[in-house]
């Protein structure tokens, strides 16, 4: 299949055109590359470097590449970010997926796999997290994500789109030629491994009075291969909307297990610092998957914490600047 992947110059979009051509599908790439990579793209793939916000661009791409599916990952993804500048967020992540869908409808495009995430469930009530439980965002990045999500049954109903989204847990790890090189990083295992790297003094635990079994707060990690894995077992389902879809593994790890999985891995000291809680940071979110295992088959195998933080530290060593100067 011809599968245009927005975002396929950030850190899981690039994962993503990695596996799918080795799937034998010909991904095309939609990036404005304002925080992806053009080195993180597998060489020889075709590269449109159109911004999401103008609808004119998006439309001229989507008619000359024609693809028989669209991967959306291109976003703005950081919560405390959106906070500060809710209009980037709606913006590129609401207005950018409505000029995505109308620049589908006009080309005839009726298939989307979008990438959702786990921020649209807010504080849940009950953990594990199921698809049902209510969506109750807590800042402009979580509702941005919803207000796609929300907005895909309509376009099924009046042209026939074709769809999943995926709400990502967090997302670790890397492929031997692809990693997680964000500016500014926010996430705790590059954070971490960048601290054992020298590239910051020390790794700061945000809270440790959490009602979880240590006090630090407990998230659900996703090997970035297993996840691209369930967006190309999804595509011989697309063939009616399939509503939304957990990807997380169920397996909580507390900020304390990452950082004595780094320490594992690395076979060094992390320096750590702790600190207070962030604002609106919830103290576990921690997937129900089943659904994604039983209808689509999913297995996320490669989701162990040693394997994300090896796969990870690998890369990291290697690529020490993350893609600058490739
Ligand atoms: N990384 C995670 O743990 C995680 C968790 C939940 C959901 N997600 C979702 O997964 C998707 C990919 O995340 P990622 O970590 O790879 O992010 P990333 O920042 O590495 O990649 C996003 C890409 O989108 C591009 N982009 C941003 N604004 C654009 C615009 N206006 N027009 C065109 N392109 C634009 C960037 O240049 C970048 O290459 C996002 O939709 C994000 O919300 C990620």
């Amino acid at each position: 299949m011809r599968i245009l992947i927005t975002g396929g110059a950030g850190y899981i979009g690039s994962v993503a055109v990695e596996m799918a051509a080795a799937a034998g599908h010909e991904p095309v790439v939609l990036d404005s590359l304002w925080r992806g990579h053009a080195g993180a793209v597998l060489p020889g793939v075709p590269v449109h470097r159109v911004d999401l916000r103008d609808a004119a661009a998006v439309t001229a791409t989507m008619a000359a590449v024609r693809p028989d599916v669209v991967m959306h990952f291109a976003a703005v993804t950081l919560v405390g970010e959106s906070v500060e500048r809710p209009l980037d967020y709606f913006g590129t992540n609401v207005v950018g997926g409505h000029n995505l869908l109308a620049a589908m409808e006009a080309a005839g495009v009726g298939r989307l796999v979008f990438s959702s995430t786990a921020a649209v469930y807010g504080e849940p009530e009950v953990i594990p997290i199921r698809e049902d439980a209510p969506t109750v965002p807590i800042n402009p990045y979580g509702r941005s994500k919803l207000m796609v999500e929300q907005m895909l049954p309509w376009h099924a109903g009046a042209w026939g789109l074709s769809y999943c989204c995926f709400r990502y847990f967090n997302v670790a790890g890397a492929t031997p030629t692809r990693g997680e090189d964000h500016s500014p990083e926010t996430h705790l295992i590059p954070v971490a491994l960048q601290t054992l790297l020298g590239q910051r003094d020390a790794l700061r635990v945000f809270g440790t009075d959490y009602p979880t079994p240590d006090g630090t707060a407990v998230r659900d990690y996703v090997h970035v291969m297993d996840l691209v894995d369930a967006h190309l077992l999804a595509l011989p389902h697309l063939d009616r909307p399939l509503g939304a879809f957990n990807l997380g593994t169920r397996d909580g790890f507390s900020v304390r297990n990452v950082v004595q999985a780094v320490e594992g891995v690395t076979d060094r000291t992390l320096p750590v610092v702790e600190v207070g809680r962030r604002a609106g940071d919830p103290p576990a979110l921690v997937a129900d998957s089943t659904r994604a295992r039983i209808e689509l088959g999913w297995d996320p195998s490669r989701s162990t914490l040693e394997r994300m933080v090896g796969d990870a530290w690998e890369w990291h060593r290697r690529h020490p600047n993350g893609y600058r100067g490739t």
